[in-house]
C-alpha cells in the first residue's frame, strides 16, 4: 500500500493506529506507545481528551461549518479573542488556516499586500535563514532552509535570500555570545543593505528551530538584535511559531521568552492539538488596518479557513491548557526534562548536544564529541534510533540533516504539556535505551 509507505523514516509498513488516551497511543496489534514528541511536536495536551471530543461533537450536531464569507459563529469568536490575548495587545488581526504551511503562505501575503497597501510595491523580496523549515507549499517551502525537503523542486521556488542560522552549538564563524549575536545581525543588516532595503519585504525566522535543525534556541539576545535591524530598514518580521508557539517552549508564544514582538507570527500544531487541523496567523493592528483601510480585504484564507468545529476543537485545548496552567507547568519543567535527558544521555560518547526550551528539546549526534563532526549520512543514526524507540513504546522524533542540509542527527522530544511524571521519566529510559541500542546497530 503506498499510503502506508509513504512516509515513516523508511520503516516498511506502518503500524495502524487504533486508538489513543493521554500520552499513549495503541495500534491494531495491542502494542502501546508513549508519544515523547507529540508525534511531530504537535499533540499539546495528549490523545483522546474526552473534554475535547465532547466539544468538536456538540459542534458537529449543531453545525460543522458555516462558510467564512457568510457566517461567524461562537466558537470562532470566542478562539479568536482568546488567540488575541494569548498574543498580547499588539496583535488585532488573525486568519486561519488548516496547515502551519498554509499559515507561513498566508504571512508572506499578508506582509506582500502590507507594502502594497502602503504604496511600496517594489518590497516582495524574503529573507530567510539556513537550516530552517516552514513548510510544503511552493512559498513556505521557498523560505525553507532545508536541502533535502527543497531538492526536487529547486527552480519553482521562489527567490529567497538565506543568511546563516543562529546556532550556538554550530555557530557562524565559530563565534559565541555576544560577538555571534553581533555578527549574525551584522549579516542580516548587510543582506538588507545588498538586496536593497525598498526590495525586501521580511525577514522570516523560527524563534526555536524545529525538524530543520533539531530544537535549537536562538542565542539569548538575538531576537531582539534582528527586531533591530529590521526595524532600522522598515522590514517586516515574520515569526514561524507553527511548532515552537502555544506554549510548547513555555510562554504563550515562544518569542515572549526573548521580549520581542514580530509583525506576523505562525501558529498551528499545538493550537488545537491534532484533534483537528487548524492554523493561523496573526498580526499587527496596523498592518491589518492598512490593508483593510486601502483595500478592503485581506486576501488569503481557504474555502475551510475557520472551520467551525476546528475552532471549537483548539477551543477545548486552549481552555483546558489555560484552566489546568500548562503552560507554566511547561516552563517548570521544560528545563529540569532537559537536565534529567542530558544526565541519562550523558554517558553516550555520540550525544554532542542537548538543548531546547520548554517541552521542546533536542539532541545532537556527533562522531567526535571535540570537533562535532556529524555521522555520516548513510548511517541514518537519527531515523536507527527512531526506529529503535518505536520498538520498545516510544515515540520521538528523529530529524536528518542539521549539518550542511546532508549529515547530522538529532532527536526531538516533545511530550504533551500535561504528561505525568511517570511519563516523562519512562520517556527519558526508553529513549536512552533506543539510543544505546542505536548506536549498537550497524
Ligand atoms: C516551524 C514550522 N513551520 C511550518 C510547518 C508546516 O506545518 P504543516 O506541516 O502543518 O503544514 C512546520 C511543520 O513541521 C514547522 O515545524
Amino acid at each position: 500500500m503506498t499510503t502506508s509507505r509513504a512516509i515513516g523514516w523508511g520503516m516498511g509498513t506502518l503500524p495502524r493506529i487504533v486508538r489513543g488516551e493521554g500520552s499513549y497511543v495503541y495500534d491494531a496489534d495491542g502494542r502501546c506507545y508513549l508519544d515523547g514528541s507529540g508525534g511531530p511536536a504537535a499533540f499539546s495536551i495528549g490523545h483522546g481528551n474526552r473534554e475535547v471530543n465532547a466539544a468538536v461533537a456538540a459542534q458537529l450536531a449543531q453545525v460543522a461549518c458555516g462558510y467564512r464569507y457568510l457566517f461567524t459563529s461562537e466558537a470562532l469568536e470566542e478562539l479568536t479573542g482568546l488567540l488575541l490575548r494569548e498574543c498580547g495587545p499588539a496583535f488585532a488581526h488573525l486568519v486561519y488556516s488548516l496547515s502551519g504551511s498554509e499559515a507561513m503562505e498566508s504571512a508572506m501575503k499578508v506582509a506582500l499586500q502590507y507594502w502594497d497597501a502602503r504604496g511600496r510595491p517594489g518590497k516582495k523580496r524574503f529573507i530567510a535563514r539556513e537550516r530552517s523549515y516552514h513548510g510544503n507549499t511552493l512559498g513556505a517551502l521557498s523560505l525553507s532552509g532545508f536541502l533535502e525537503r527543497r531538492r526536487p523542486f529547486e527552480g519553482s521556488l521562489l527567490d529567497v535570500s538565506f543568511v546563516s542560522a543562529a546556532n550556538a552549538y554550530r555557530p557562524l564563524r565559530g563565534l559565541s555570545g555576544k560577538a555571534l549575536v553581533a555578527a549574525l545581525a551584522e549579516e542580516l543588516d548587510a543582506r538588507i543593505t545588498a538586496l536593497g532595503a525598498q526590495q525586501v519585504a521580511a525577514f522570516v525566522f523560527e524563534p526555536v528551530v524545529g525538524a530543520a535543525g533539531g530544537a535549537v534556541p536562538a542565542p539569548e539576545g538575538y531576537a531582539s538584535a534582528i527586531r533591530k535591524v529590521c526595524d532600522r530598514h522598515d522590514v517586516l518580521l515574520i515569526a514561524d511559531e507553527v511548532m515552537c508557539g502555544a506554549g510548547r517552549c513555555g510562554t504563550w508564544r515562544a518569542l515572549e521568552h526573548d521580549g520581542v514582538v514580530p509583525d506576523i507570527m505562525a501558529i498551528g500544531k499545538g493550537l488545537a492539538g491534532g484533534y483537528i487541523p487548524l492554523a493561523a496567523t496573526v498580526f499587527r493592528k496596523e498592518l491589518g488596518d492598512t490593508i483593510l483601510t486601502e483595500q478592503g480585504v485581506i486576501l488569503t484564507g481557504h474555502t475551510y479557513s475557520g472551520h467551525t468545529a476546528a475552532c471549537a476543537a483548539a477551543l477545548a485545548v486552549q481552555r483546558i491548557i489555560a484552566r489546568e496552567s500548562l503552560v507554566a507547568r511547561v516552563r517548570a519543567r521544560g528545563e529540569t526534562l532537559r537536565r534529567e535527558l542530558a544526565q541519562a544521555l550523558g554517558r553516550f560518547e555520540a550525544v554532542g548536544d542537548v538543548r531546547g526550551r520548554g517541552f521542546l528539546i533536542g539532541i545532537e549526534f556527533v562522531r567526535d564529541r571535540a570537533t562535532r563532526e556529524p555521522f555520516p549520512a548513510e548511517r541514518s543514526l537519527s531515523h536507527l534510533i527512531g526506529r529503535e524507540a518505536l520498538a520498545n513504546g516510544l515515540i520521538c522524533y528523529p530529524c536528518a540533516g542539521n549539518v550542511g542540509g546532508v549529515s547530522g542527527d538529532t532527536i526531538i522530544v516533545a511530550p504533551p504539556y500535561n504528561a505525568s511524571e511517570g511519563e516523562l521519566a519512562e520517556l527519558i529510559d526508553k529513549l536512552a535505551r533506543a539510543v544505546g541500542q542505536g548506536l549498537a546497530a550497524d
